[in-house]
């Protein structure tokens, strides 16, 4: 079946033009200026017309971070599989790529075994899979070359979490030496967890259990202290090095020094840490635990080195680090002590619209919203050009997405399954219309169409950035 988007506004990370799209089946097969006789011999075959006038035709949202279901502090994250790629495809997204978890003393193919039972026939748009190292060994080593060749191409270390996911330098260096020969793109979650487990024991010991302690005593050196590290290590394996959910400006400064050597060496922030801050985890009656994540927010003085470093391509990536916990039966197992708190918040739904409030705002330019949201974290990870740009060949992951719509978030009318929104109450000026995810309308008039296992998992290729 032949599908046409006519009328709208392409915007991808490269250009803006009126073009029409011309989809077949899964993939986009073609694209041609809108009014000309190519666009106008399109029409006559088409089982389905979008009009898409007034509207910006888009790539659909790729967000490389992701945790459905994840386990965390005695509990699990609130959105299942189904429901998490059900309210991302409401958001305008219709790629994510989760954690696969290795547990201590596991196996990495029994973690990825496990991530693949979770999503397999339940998802509503296509996902990929990170794998967590949790236990670096030699025969851990030799199943991320295994991994690499099922598409399962990143390795998210923790220089945070000690007992937990935590791994030593030593275990980083070695992960990191592997993912130099075989191709892997080591992430790391950079917090030194070791001092930050000290600051929590002397914090409780005075008294100070609240949800804002959580953001004080994870405190920005220690983000940008272990980011350096992370960067040291990596050199020394001469391996690329993605540092996620970046919140601290000193960290964004390490960065910087090292995009400026020329190192492999790329960045990604947030949602929360550019819209939100300390002043919410600071809010009374225990509400400060729905802002509870690591890294934590800062200062609201941070964010604008974020927006600066979102432009300067210091930092290259915006995902959502989607990782939600009810208020109310979750969040609330930290009453009386904030490291009890399950971190992480909620946001896969709200991504696109931030950021588009972001161009309205002039903090980055339209195709810069396409090129943080869609086309390099796509690159990043081994999906492009099948996932986040528009061209023949892609698939057809289309938004069309309405810069006009504004509404209020909340949540009374979002779609992830948790009970409170991190944004509730703010305007945003746009959202998305219809969305595609392979040719099939997901998201139509305000309805979700789309099915449960429509979504397929998506292996993906090496990191494309060093290509
Ligand atoms: O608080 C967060 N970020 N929770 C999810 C786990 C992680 O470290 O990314
Ligand atoms: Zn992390
Ligand atoms: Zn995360
Ligand atoms: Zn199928």
């Amino acid at each position: 079946m032949r599908t046409l988007i006519r009328n709208g506004m392409v915007v991808t990370a490269a250009d803006e033009m009126y073009a029409d799209v011309l989809i077949d089946g899964e993939k986009i097969v073609a694209l041609a200026a809108t009014g000309s006789e190519t666009a106008a011999s399109w029409a006559p075959g088409a089982g389905k017309v979008l009009d898409a006038t007034g509207l910006y035709v888009i790539p659909g949202g790729v967000d490389g971070h992701t945790h459905m279901q994840m386990p965390f502090g005695g509990t699990f994250a609130a959105d299942t599989f189904e429901t998490g790629t059900r309210a991302a495809a409401w958001g305008g997204t219709t790629t994510i790529v989760d954690f696969a978890i290795q547990s201590v003393g596991a196996s990495l193919r029994e973690g990825l075994d496990a991530w693949h039972a979770k999503a397999a026939g339940v998802c509503a748009i296509d996902y990929g899979f990170h794998m967590i190292v949790s236990d670096v060994n030699e025969p851990v080593l030799k199943e991320m070359d295994v991994l690499v060749g099922e598409g399962v191409s990143s390795f998210k270390l923790f220089m945070a979490y000690p007992g937990v996911f935590y791994s030593d330098d030593g275990r980083i260096l070695r992960a990191m030496q592997r993912a130099a020969g075989n191709g892997g793109l080591i992430m790391m979650h950079a917090e030194n967890g070791i001092a930050i487990d000290v600051l929590v024991e002397q914090a409780l010991a005075a008294g100070k259990t609240d949800p804002r302690y959580h953001g004080e005593v994870r405190r920005a050196l220690l983000e940008s202290e272990a980011t350096y590290r992370a960067i040291q290590l990596a050199r020394v394996a001469e391996a690329p090095l993605y540092v996620v959910h970046v919140s601290a400006a000193e960290a964004v400064t390490e960065l910087a020094r090292a995009k400026d050597l020329g190192l492999n060496v790329f960045g990604e922030t947030c949602p929360q840490y550019l819209f939100l801050s300390t002043d919410d985890l600071a809010r009374p009656d225990f509400e400060g635990a729905k802002y509870v994540c690591s890294t934590p927010l800062r200062p609201a003085e941070h964010q604008a080195a974020l927006w600066r470093a979102l432009r300067t391509d210091d930092l290259s990536v915006v995902s959502t680090d989607h990782c939600p916990f009810c208020f109310s039966g979750q969040k609330d197992l930290g009453r009386g002590d904030f490291s009890k708190i399950p971190n992480g918040l909620p946001g896969v739904e709200n991504r696109m619209d931030l950021l588009h409030q972001a161009v309205v705002d002039g903090h980055i330019s339209r195709r810069r919203w396409i090129e943080l949201a869609c086309a390099t974290p796509a690159r990043m990870f081994g999906l492009y050009p099948r996932k986040g740009t528009l061209a023949p060949g892609a698939d057809a992951d289309v938004v069309l997405y309405d810069p006009n719509a504004a509404y209020t978030i909340s949540a009374e009318t979002h779609h992830m399954n948790v009970d409170y929104s991190a944004y509730e109450g703010r305007r945003v000026a746009g959202r998305p219309r219809t969305v595609l995810s392979r040719g099939t309308v997901v998201i139509e008039d305000g309805s979700y169409v789309g099915e449960a296992g429509h979504g397929h998992f998506v292996a993906r290729s090496t990191c494309q950035y060093l290509r």
